[in-house]
């Protein structure tokens, strides 16, 4: 499936858009015809090069780096993509860390920055977006969350919190910012292994899923695209998982 969405005068911020999902989705934005604010940490390297290749096929992209974890930096963040791209009217809060961890053995350090990367983070984001876009502006939030919200599973802990409290952030600022900014979530299943994973374990996961197989990021890209382009659906999770929730 391919969705084919004019996105033209539209300004997108993807964080964490330098490598693997996220640069796939500032890739389509861009293909989309929106400006595309690749945001990376580590990625500087991978992010500009993905923005000269989009501004080689006729696209506009720049690479914006933040520590996500720096909450005061956040609003300015959106405030300097704003700058140099136009005021932002997509949001995908895509960055994210994973990392394994139980009840009894999460230090309260590992807690707070998963909290902070995959939850604070979106939260600060969609707080300076909303407020830069206040009515009649229309605009799209769109969270990466995990099937995991919907079918916990042991050994992720902080991870599948942030997580499900980023769904629940998504279900409450839909009403909140309705009619004219639409929030929704993707939930992926097993799409990449974990950087830096090694072994077995990502292809067993993913041949256990329903549809007995690994996703791509084309997958979470149209769902992506769907999500944008569909101005009646707000509130909404699609978990893009080979049926892993169920
Ligand atoms: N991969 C999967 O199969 C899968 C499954 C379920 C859910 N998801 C969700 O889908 C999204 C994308 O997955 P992914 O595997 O592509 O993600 P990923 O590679 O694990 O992480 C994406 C990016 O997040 C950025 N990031 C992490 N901490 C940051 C910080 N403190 N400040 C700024 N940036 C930070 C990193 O940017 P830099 O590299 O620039 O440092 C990283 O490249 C995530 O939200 C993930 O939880 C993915």
């Amino acid at each position: 499936m391919r969705i084919s969405l004019d996105l033209a005068g539209h300004t997108a911020l993807v964080t964490g858009a330098g490598r693997r999902i996220g640069a796939a989705c500032a890739e389509a934005l861009a293909g989309a015809g929106a400006r595309v604010a690749v945001h990376h940490q580590h990625s500087g390297a991978e992010a500009e090069a993905l923005c000269q290749r989009i501004t080689r096929q006729g696209g506009r992209a720049e690479p914006f780096a933040a520590d996500l974890t720096e909450a005061t930096r956040l609003p300015l963040l959106l405030a300097a993509v704003g700058q140099r791209l136009g005021r932002v009217t997509i949001l995908v809060n895509n960055a994210a860390i994973f990392a394994p961890g139980t009840l009894r053995d999460t230090p309260l350090t590992a807690w707070q920055g998963m909290l902070a990367t995959n939850l604070t983070a979106p939260f600060l984001l969609m707080q300076a977006f909303a407020q830069a876009l206040p009515p009649p502006a229309t605009g799209v939030i769109i969270n990466l969350v995990d099937q995991r919200v919907l079918r916990p599973s042991a050994g992720h802990l902080a991870y599948s919190v942030a997580k499900s409290a980023l769904w629940q952030l998504t279900q409450q600022s839909a009403l909140e910012l309705a009619p004219h900014i639409r929030v929704n979530a993707i939930a992926p299943g097993p799409i990449l292994a974990a950087a830096g994973a090694a072994g077995a374990a990502f292809p067993q996961i993913a041949a256990a899923t329903p549809l007995q197989r690994p996703g791509s990021p084309q997958d979470i890209v149209d769902a992506l695209l769907f999500l944008i382009g569909h101005a009646f659906i707000t509130g909404e999770m699609i978990c893009v998982d080979g049926g892993e929730h169920l």
